[in-house]
């Protein structure tokens, strides 16, 4: 005990004096780069031209995936009494998968979807960067305001294929009642993701995507936007409101989180784990723990993160030489991050949400693209960025609302801690859903985007 006395005490000492400390001098926004270079070789002045883009997968490309689809090696069973996802993807499951790949998926029919928007390419910082730039019908809404709409891991932009047009025109879609406002959107694939090329270079942190696309929305001239993110799209929009705040009139989240930088965020983080319905008002959190919270959702759940954020370019070189691999890899994702419980099914409740086709369209523009390396190297280099985590302790300023799926793992704080780390005007617990929500519940989601951003500009 008198050991454990000479750790607890000073530990408690030094934590509260550095709460102290940073309540006195909240953290100030670091003096981030302006610019950086992620191209070939030397650096030079960006190409600025605007090109359209359209997807279009080489037929060789497509015969090769059915080939190697056709030549899958699998040598293992499930374990008898764990017919689940609880070991990770169940392989008798993923044998369906790749049947239907293989036989039922039809490529160019997603492909056309993919093309049902004008999309361009430009060059930002020496990497080109796809982009999806659709406008609504002028004449049917009062007012277009732009967003930046930003995707994740292990996503890309076809994921927004069914809330794309609700945002385009939601009273036809039924998200909004009044013909107000519609939006302009604007929704990159990061680069290393989706039909942007990669970066060439170490440091293309979150960041980095912040400035590029701050640089994008500027080229296709916004000087002022919203910006809509989830998973890495909330990291980089929230990092682009923290950064450029005055070229964001408000940002929407469905993953938010806030580190307890203030000691009223760390009195919420530890009291609120203690007797969290005498301290938060939304009984969605009255069972809130930070405990639990790291020992049942981010320890088991992490695995994938800590791999990417070390060493991503060894277990992607096995993916990307896989479709199996990498479909077992990134579907995984959508079962247990839409539902928790669905580890506990044999296929996952993949289709409970989804079709196959839904998703194998975001696994074969993986496949396709040949980015899944690229993709991962993004976690490393968050971690590697020592501009980031200082930006994640500053203060978000502008308007921020937050649309909070239950089923979404990563996203249980509630508003009181959030409140501590941005300017949340609302936080809205949805009726179900989970981390893919445009995806998933596109519908929920744009409701709750368009309420918020009309509040906003009635002001
Ligand atoms: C929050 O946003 C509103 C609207 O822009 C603004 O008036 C207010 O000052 C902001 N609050 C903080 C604490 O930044």
């Amino acid at each position: 005990m008198g050991f454990l006395k000479l750790i607890i005490v000073p530990s408690v000492v030094a934590i509260a004096a550095y709460f102290a400390y940073v309540t006195v001098n909240p953290p100030t926004t670091p003096d981030f780069p302006r610019n950086g270079w992620f191209g070939a070789g030397p650096k030079r002045a960006d190409d600025t031209k605007i090109s359209p883009f359209k997807v279009a997968v080489p037929e060789a490309t497509i015969e090769d995936l059915k080939k190697r689809l056709a030549n899958t090696r699998i040598s293992h069973d499930v374990l008898e009494d764990a017919n689940s996802f609880e070991y990770g993807f169940n392989v008798n499951y993923l044998k369906k998968v790749i049947e239907h790949w293989q036989t039922k998926f039809d490529w160019r029919k997603q492909e056309a979807i993919l093309n049902t928007w004008p999309q361009f390419t430009t060059e930002i910082e020496g990497v080109k960067v796809h982009y999806y730039h659709a406008k609504p019908d002028a004449k049917k809404y009062k007012k277009i305001v732009p967003l930046l709409l930003v995707h994740g891991w292990p996503g890309n932009v076809f994921e927004f294929y069914k809330f794309l047009p609700m945002l385009l025109d939601p009273v036809a879609h039924k998200v909004a009642t009044r013909n107000d406002i519609a939006f302009e959107v604007i929704a990159p694939s990061i680069p290393g993701y989706g039909f942007s090329d990669a970066a060439k270079k170490t440091g293309f942190s979150q960041l980095a995507a912040a400035r590029m696309f701050k640089k994008l929305m500027e080229r296709v001239g916004h000087k002022k936007f919203y910006c809509q993110g989830g998973d890495w799209g909330s990291i980089v929009t929230s990092q682009l409101a923290r950064m450029y705040p005055e070229n964001v009139y408000g940002l929407h989240l469905n993953m938010a989180s806030a580190s307890p930088t203030s000691l009223k965020g760390l009195f919420y983080a530890v009291v609120g784990s203690i007797i969290p319905q005498h301290l938060f008002k939304h009984e969605h959190h009255h069972d809130y723990s930070s405990v639990h919270l790291f020992t049942k959702v981010l320890l088991p759940e992490s695995g994938y993160m800590h791999i990417q954020a070390t060493k991503p370019d060894t277990v992607g070189t096995g993916l990307n030489d896989s479709p199996a691999g990498l479909a077992a890899y990134i579907l995984e994702k959508f079962s247990t991050w839409t539902n928790g419980e669905y580890r506990k099914l044999p296929d996952g409740g993949l289709t409970k949400k989804f079709t196959l086709d839904e998703l194998l369209t975001v696994v074969t523009i993986y496949w396709t693209q040949g980015n899944i390396v690229a993709s991962q190297r993004f976690y490393k280099e968050c971690f590697s960025d020592h501009y980031n985590f200082p930006m994640t302790n500053t203060y978000i300023s502008v308007p921020t609302a937050h649309a909070q799926f239950p089923n979404e793992l990563f996203d249980k704080q509630p508003a009181e801690i959030l409140a501590t780390g941005m300017n949340l005007t609302s936080q809205v617990v949805m009726p179900d859903g989970g981390h893919f929500a445009a995806f998933e519940q596109p519908t929920y989601l744009a409701t709750h985007l368009f309420s918020f951003v009309s509040g906003l500009e009635k002001k």
